[in-house]
């Protein structure tokens, strides 16, 4: 149990034809919630801080210390990812401080770029043993880089992955990221081809606008790692605004994070059974 190696968690659930929750910490309550969430549900987690939260805090270690403490005392299968990095500097960061994987995000390059970029990552993380997952086809709604509509062709990710040795893969089939609705409709016809073409496992990154039937259906069709941040963010906003409204004078912060960080508790809890992660 504790700190648990990224590939040991997402290849025995691929292989069982499960899937696995990675929800992105931002403040520490996340990292108490959703680690509370997977030992309620009895099922592993990954714990992810993207490059823009690394940002946000001003630097990696204080919040990835603290994430990687989580994990190490939790009765659960915990591992604790860097998502989304840009940065090889950032990558080389993660593992010096104990990350047990890290998603290499170069899809805004063109493919040669990516292919020599990713490949360089890779070597350097696989002689650490960090496992790593690379993004290719432009998995729509970040920050406008990527282009919404964004389709992974599955014989390039084939090829993206003997040239580059990732260990996991982010596949564009239909998600955007950061949507407050949940109505992306998923290319299930597109997930079941990259699988079949695909040996390494499947990322499904922009989970939050994908309604609930359609998460245990990606799962089904052969997603293995689903990424899901903004909806937790909605579950915890909402709770903590329904405890100031209800309680203006308060000013202990203690007292309005506790019911945000319990809402994403019950909620993670609950979607790892969505995720038939368990
Ligand atoms: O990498 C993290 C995610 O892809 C989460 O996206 O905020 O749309 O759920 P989301
Ligand atoms: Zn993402």
């Amino acid at each position: 149990m504790a700190l648990t190696p990224t590939g040991q968690i997402v290849d025995a659930a691929a292989a069982a034809g499960r899937g696995v929750g990675a929800f992105n910490v931002i403040q520490l309550e996340h990292a108490e919630a959703l680690v509370a969430g997977a030992e309620r549900a009895g099922a592993p987690v990954v714990l992810q801080i993207s490059e823009n939260a690394v940002r946000y805090h001003g630097g990696l270690a204080p919040i990835g210390l603290a994430t990687l403490a989580v994990a190490r005392e939790s009765s659960a299968q915990v591992a604790v990812h860097l998502d989304h990095a840009e940065s090889p500097e950032l990558v080389g960061e993660a593992v010096r401080l104990g990350f047990t994987s890290v998603m290499f995000d170069a899809s805004k390059l063109d493919y040669a770029e990516n292919v020599r970029a990713t490949r360089e990552v890779v070597l350097r993380c696989h002689d650490a043993g960090v496992h790593v997952e690379a993004e290719l086809g432009e998995v729509g709604g970040k920050d406008g880089v990527h282009a919404p509509g964004a389709r992974t062709d599955p014989d390039q990710a084939q090829e993206f992955v003997a040239a580059t040795g990732v260990d996991a893969l982010a596949v564009a089939v239909g998600s955007s990221h950061a949507m407050l609705t949940r109505d992306a409709a998923l290319d299930f016809e597109l997930i079941g081809r990259l699988r079949a073409r695909v040996s390494v496992p499947l990322v499904l990154h922009g989970s939050s606008g994908v309604p609930d039937e359609d998460l245990t259906k990606a799962v089904d069709a052969g997603m293995t790692k689903i990424n899901i941040a903004t909806h937790l963010n909605k579950a915890f906003t909402a709770a903590v605004r329904a405890y100031l409204s209800e309680n203006p004078s308060v000013v202990d912060t203690r007292k309005y994070l506790a019911p945000g960080r319990d809402a994403v508790a019950t909620e993670v809890a609950r979607l790892l059974g969505v995720l038939r992660a368990c």
